[in-house]
Order: C-alpha cells, then sequence, then structure tokens
C-alpha cells in the first residue's frame, strides 16, 4: 500500500504511483474476455463480465475503472497529455471532490480527474522509456599494494559495482536473465521478497522501472511509515509494496503463499528473495568469462550463494573460487550453494566457503574493520560496501598475509555491489 499522507495541500509527486497499479486484476481479466470473444468494451459489457467472474462491482466503479483502462491505453509517445496539471487545475478537482495526490493516493476513486488520470497514464509510458547504460564488462584492473608485493600474490580487481548505479554487481547479473525470460513469457510483472533494507528489492525495482515492468515488493515484517530510504527509493521507481508478517513470510515459497499473492496480484514472474534462482547463477557465471587475464583464484562474498554458485560455474579448469560469508555461522551456505548449482545442472567442485570474517554477523561491524575500510579507501579510492564485500576483502587480505596463497599466484577479488 501506498503510504497514507494528507492531500490537503497540492504536492506533485517526484515519484509516482503509475495508472496500471490502480487497476485490479479483475477488470484486465473481464476486457481480455471481451476482447477474445470479439465484443467491444463498453461499461455495462465491463461490468456484466466482472460480475459472470465473481466480483461485486457498481456500474459506478466500473465506469471509473473503464476510464483508467482508456488513458491507460492512449498513453502514446507523444501524448500532451503528459503535461502536468497545474495548482488551479489541481484545486479545481480537489473541489470537485474526487482527486487526491497522485503520488499518495490510497485508491482508484480519488482518480477520478481525466487530467490527473491521462498524466498518471503518460507517466506509465515515460517510465517505460528510459535509457539505460550498462558498463559492460565491468572494468578489471589490477591492485598495487605493498601487502601484496610482499607476498608475490597478484591480486585483479572485478569492478562489478561500476555496472548501473541503481543495478550494481551482483543484482545485474542475477536480475539479465530473468528479465529476458519474463519477457519471452509475455509478462508484464515482477513479484520478489525481501526484508526492509533488501538492495534485491531496490535494484528489482530499478530494473522494473527501466525495462518496463510493474514491479511488486513483498516485505518481510509489517508496514513502518515513513518508508525507509530503501523502500522509499523503491516505490519511487514505482514498485507496489506488500507485507507479509514473519511467519508467513517463512512460509513464502509454498503454494499457498504464492497462490494468495496471486489472487491479490494477478499474474507475474517470481524472482526468490535474494534473486537467487538457476538464471541467476547463468548471469553470474558470465562474471569469469568476461576476464581476459589468467587466475588462479576468484573470490565474492556470500549472502544466499548465488553470486558464488553461478561464479564457480563459469570458472576454467585449475580455477578456484572461494566465497565469504557475511553471516555468522554460515556453514549451512555450503549446502545452499550445492543445491543452487544441482538446480541449475551447473555443480562442480571447485569452491568453498570461508566463514572466518562475519564480524559479529549479518550487517554488524567492528571498529578492526571500519579501520580497514578507511584505509582501503585512502589507498586505492575505492569504498567497500561494509555489509559484504569489506568482509570478503579483509578476508583476502588477511589470508595472503598468512601465507594461504603461494608465490606467483593471481586472485580476482569481485567488487559485488
Ligand atoms: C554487494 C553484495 N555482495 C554480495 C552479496 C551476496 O550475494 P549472494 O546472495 O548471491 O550470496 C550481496 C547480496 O545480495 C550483495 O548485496
Amino acid at each position: 500500500m501506498a503510504p497514507a499522507r494528507s492531500a490537503a495541500a497540492p504536492r506533485w509527486p517526484s515519484g509516482t504511483w503509475p495508472t496500471c497499479w490502480l487497476l485490479p486484476a479483475s477488470v484486465r481479466q473481464a476486457r481480455a474476455a471481451l476482447v477474445a470473444g470479439g465484443r467491444s468494451l463498453s461499461r455495462d459489457r465491463l461490468a456484466d463480465r466482472m460480475r459472470e467472474d465473481g466480483y461485486r462491482v457498481s456500474n459506478a466503479r466500473v465506469g471509473l475503472l473503464l476510464r483508467l483502462l482508456t488513458s491507460e491505453d492512449v498513453a502514446g509517445p507523444v501524448d500532451v497529455s503528459a503535461r502536468r496539471p497545474d495548482d488551479a487545475e489541481y484545486a479545481a478537482c480537489q473541489r470537485r471532490g474526487g482527486v487526491g495526490d497522485p503520488e499518495t493516493c490510497r485508491s482508484w476513486r480519488q482518480f477520478s480527474s481525466g487530467l490527473a488520470v491521462r498524466w498518471q497514464a503518460a507517466r506509465v509510458h515515460e517510465m517505460r522509456s528510459d535509457p539505460i547504460t550498462l558498463r559492460l564488462p565491468s572494468p578489471l584492473f589490477e591492485l598495487r599494494d605493498d601487502r601484496l608485493e610482499r607476498a608475490q600474490v597478484r591480486l585483479l580487481i572485478k569492478r562489478d559495482d561500476l555496472i548501473h548505479p541503481e543495478i550494481p554487481g551482483n543484482k545485474w547479473r542475477k536480475l539479465s536473465y530473468n528479465l529476458s525470460a519474463a519477457t519471452n513469457a509475455g509478462h508484464d510483472t515482477l513479484l520478489t521478497f525481501g526484508g526492509a533494507y533488501s538492495n534485491h528489492l531496490r535494484a528489482t525495482a530499478a530494473a522494473g522501472y527501466y525495462f518496463g515492468f510493474r514491479t511488486i515488493g513483498v516485505v518481510r515484517g509489517e508496514e513502518h511509515l515513513p518508508l525507509n530510504p530503501s523502500l522509499e527509493y523503491a516505490t519511487r521507481r514505482g514498485m507496489r509494496l506488500t507485507y507479509l508478517d514473519r511467519t508467513t513470510y517463512r512460509e513464502k515459497q509454498s503454494l499457498t503463499v504464492i497462490e494468495a499473492l496471486r489472487r491479490e496480484w494477478g499474474r507475474f514472474y517470481l524472482l526468490p528473495e535474494g534473486g537467487s534462482n538457476s538464471l541467476a547463477l547463468k548471469g553470474c557465471a558470465e562474471i569469469p568469462e568476461e576476464i581476459d587475464a589468467t587466475f588462479d583464484v576468484i573470490c565474492c562474498a556470500v549472502g544466499t550463494g548465488g553470486t558464488l554458485a553461478g561464479i564457480a560455474a563459469g570458472l576454467r579448469e585449475g580455477q578456484r573460487a572461494i566465497g565469504f560469508s557475511a553471516l555468522k555461522g554460515g556453514d549451512f551456505l555450503a549446502d545452499d550453494v550445492a543445491r543452487l548449482q544441482s538446480e541449475a545442472g551447473l555443480a562442480s567442485a571447485n569452491w568453498r566457503i570461508e566463514c572466518a570474517y562475519h564480524f559479529g554477523g549479518f550487517a554488524k561491524t567492528t571498529p578492526q574493520l571500519q579501520t580497514f575500510i578507511d584505509t582501503f579507501a585512502e589507498r586505492h579510492g575505492i569504498v567497500l560496501d561494509r555489509v559484504y564485500v569489506a568482509k570478503m576483502m579483509f578476508g583476502i587480505f588477511d589470508m595472503i598475509q598468512t601465507g594461504a596463497f603461494p608465490a606467483g599466484a593471481t586472485m580476482v577479488a569481485v567488487i559485488t555491489g
């Protein structure tokens, strides 16, 4: 649900709730049935059809839904209705009693102004046409550092974090093939899961924005308003949020929960929490394939294990992958990585997980880790993400200094975000 705010003062949105979100799946279904039966669209036909489908709707409500449907359809590339209503028009609409702030409206009922609706519809078009530039292959460079020289080890840095500011690193790698699969299967909506601070939710919202998908984020726990910056960003990128209590959230992969979500949101392409599925592995397998230097070991951070599983699957003979767990007690992750690989038909025995560099647990930090991050930034101009990447980098340097890698070895550290 959109956060409720007062609609008293005119306040034009920086982001927006596209018209499409105001249309329940039932009305689209009814329209599709009419079109399939060769019947033209009218309020009464639509209302009859929805009632036949078991929805209790008044003709007045169907009339408004029809206006939303048609305004969505007319939003074309040169639609003049993209003009934003000015404050006077907005106030007049409000006086007529039905138009709320398009950003914060909770229901279709508030959108009774044709102008606001057309503007919203035009925004839908705009959302689908923003160009995106991805930096691929991501940059690779060799890190110069006296600690490496002393150990006679080379360390190459794969800057996947530079792929795109909003869909960086493993987020892009995991989404890329999924976005193609969703398009090929005719989906226009992505649904995924995450905690309230999930980077995966943010990236999915951004991917939806740039690639023309509606996005639904199913958030663990209760709604807290105002939204935190992550969720606020996701909604600005058009993501619709819904919440599952923690018990139900644990069952999120069950048929019952998925079916309930389908009833509520209609047809969608399902991305798992963290985005780790077989297609995500395929995307991550491209990381080592992109590296045109010879190397022995490649390292990445581990949360769900999808990135490590994919990277290991993309290695050549003789190369190895090491994943650094960002979680305390991450030994169970080895089973997850093995399962993900076998589900994708990409099983390999060339990886392992290092569990000693969790710094107290997920998202926890210590003064020692913070000093490492600061020093690394000073020396190399890269600010490491403290939840995942910094722990991996600390682990790599620690292992190098304690002689875990032979002189002459070449390592790659993937900056996953
Ligand atoms: C920057 C960064 N690196 C690494 C990971 C861990 O990836 P995975 O969940 O595939 O193990 C994440 C989590 O998504 C992340 O945000």
